[in-house]
């Protein structure tokens, strides 16, 4: 392994002076480090952190003066580092740059720098932080830096410094995972992705599946037109049937997954790729799914004062008052309604408790064990209420014809469908014999077959 120069440990040179470099020297500095800065432009290249210096047109001067060198430049200019590869012989560059999208070029930033500058020992690094959190310091969400580099001293280097600042360092391996890092910063939520797409994807099916069902079937039927349902009552059937639905997808990726592994009789045979992705965003589909169920419960709310229901009700009364008569009380009907009403707030209750517990700085202080009986026990739990609570808001409707509009069946009946099978399936895995089988598998026995 090369040995590198001995030069002054505490002199640190940044190539560039934008908003990165600039905020890196800052940090730098503050830090107690001195800090060169290499510009084509000293005199014109606005104010810099007081206590640092610019010193070189051709940077040779800032490269010469110390051994770590930032390279806070886009790879668009790297081609005039070339002249200064004999300066930069032995150095340690630290590459922080990033791209504007995936794969723009053949290969990684880092690895064309080291290509460009064979001498020298390239470090990829600090490219997942932005200039605001490099002045502001390491606060939660920006705490970690990535590193990756062929040279173990070269990385030692920076991850020196790194530390000195306050972040949390990751040694991500060898430079052929500069392309890994440099991607890092272009995704944008990449495991809300999939939760979002099928939140989307199930409200406007629901939406344009109940538009036809419930609104133009009046308009075309029965010649009413109840298009403003759209905006409340519409609203607040699609919101809870697809919340449902994305609460069972959370529990069904890992009933499949038990299914499987009694089917293969083992627990050491790798999982299908979509499963393991599935089972990857759960907690993004579970909280999706709560904001839904939370708007369902804001929706109900307003019931009471929505000026229809006060319409409808006082035409009610005015009718019995003309017709002189008083419908009986329904103790079924009261013991219905307010059994879904309670359910169904106790099922948020749960929900709730399941969000929280699902946020890293709850979750963090749980053990384990803790956090496993919260997500699966109380999980089930919080499945079966809500299921429940639409099968008692469904109640004997599925006997009535008037039900099956153009044959199409409710949105709540279509809702009910993924969350029994879960649990029913849940069921299953229950029963005693198929729990011990399973509970072997899990402690690593294996089932094998007569040959
Ligand atoms: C329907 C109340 C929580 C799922 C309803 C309805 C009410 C109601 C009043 C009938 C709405 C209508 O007539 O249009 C409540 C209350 C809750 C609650 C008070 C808790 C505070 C939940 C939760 C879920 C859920 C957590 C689970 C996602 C459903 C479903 C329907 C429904 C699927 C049927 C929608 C339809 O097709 O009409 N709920 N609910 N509810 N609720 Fe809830």
């Amino acid at each position: 392994m090369d040995t590198l120069p001995s030069c002054h440990w505490e002199m640190l040179c940044i190539f560039g002076t934008g908003d990165l470099g600039r905020s890196l020297g800052q940090r730098l500095f503050q830090t107690g480090y001195k800090v060169v800065y290499g510009s084509r432009r000293p005199h014109s290249c606005g104010p810099l952190p007081p206590g640092t210096q610019v010193q070189s047109m051709i940077h040779v001067a800032a490269a010469q003066s110390a051994r770590l060198v930032f390279v806070c430049i886009h790879r668009e200019n790297y081609n005039f580092l070339e002249t200064l590869a004999p300066q930069l012989k032995g150095k340690v560059l630290v590459d922080v740059s990033n791209n504007l999208k995936k794969n723009m070029y053949p290969e990684a930033n880092a690895e064309y720098l080291q290509r460009l500058i064979p001498g020298a020992q390239v470090v990829k690094g600090f490219n997942t932080l932005s200039a605001w959190a490099l002045q502001n310091g390491p606060s939660d969400a920006s705490r970690q830096v990535y590193v990756c580099g062929n040279s173990l001293e070269a990385k030692q280097a920076v991850i020196e410094v790194a530390t000195k600042l306050g972040f949390t360092v990751l040694d991500r391996g060898s430079l052929t995972a500069a392309r890994e890092l440099e991607d890092f910063p272009l995704q944008l939520f990449p495991e809300w992705r999939l939760p979002l797409q099928l939140a989307t994807g199930l409200t406007a099916f629901f939406f344009f599946y109940l538009l036809i069902r419930d609104v133009i079937y009046s308009y075309v039927v029965n010649d009413k037109d109840i298009s403003f349902r759209i905006m409340a009552s519409l609203a607040n059937k699609v919101f809870p049937i697809v919340s449902l639905i994305m609460l069972s997808l959370c529990y069904l990726p890992g009933v499949i997954a038990a299914f499987l592994q009694l089917y293969r009789g083992t627990k050491y045979k790798r999982f299908p790729d979509w499963l393991d992705r599935w089972m990857l965003c759960r907690k993004q589909l579970g909280l999706v799914a709560l904001a839904l169920a939370s708007l369902h419960v804001l929706y109900t709310l307003i019931i009471p004062i929505r000026y229809y229901v006060r319409y409808r009700l006082a035409a009610h009364t005015i009718s019995q008052i003309k017709e002189n008569k008083t419908s009986p009380f329904d103790t079924t009907m009261a013991w219905r309604t307010d059994s879904y009403y309670v359910i169904g707030i106790l099922g948020f209750g749960l929900y709730l408790l399941l969000g929280i517990t699902s946020l890293p700085s709850v979750s963090n202080v749980l053990s384990w064990r803790e956090f496993s009986f919260i997500q699966s026990k109380l999980g089930y739990l919080t499945l079966f209420f809500c299921t429940f609570h639409t099968y008692l808001y469904g109640w004997d409707k599925f006997l009535q014809p008037s039900s099956y509009k153009w044959f199409m069946l409710p949105g709540y009946m279509l809702s009910l469908v993924v969350p029994s099978v879960v649990l029913v399936l849940k069921l299953l895995l229950l029963l005693p014999c198929v729990d011990s089988t399973l509970t072997r598998i899990r402690q690593g026995w294996e089932r094998t077959d007569p040959e």
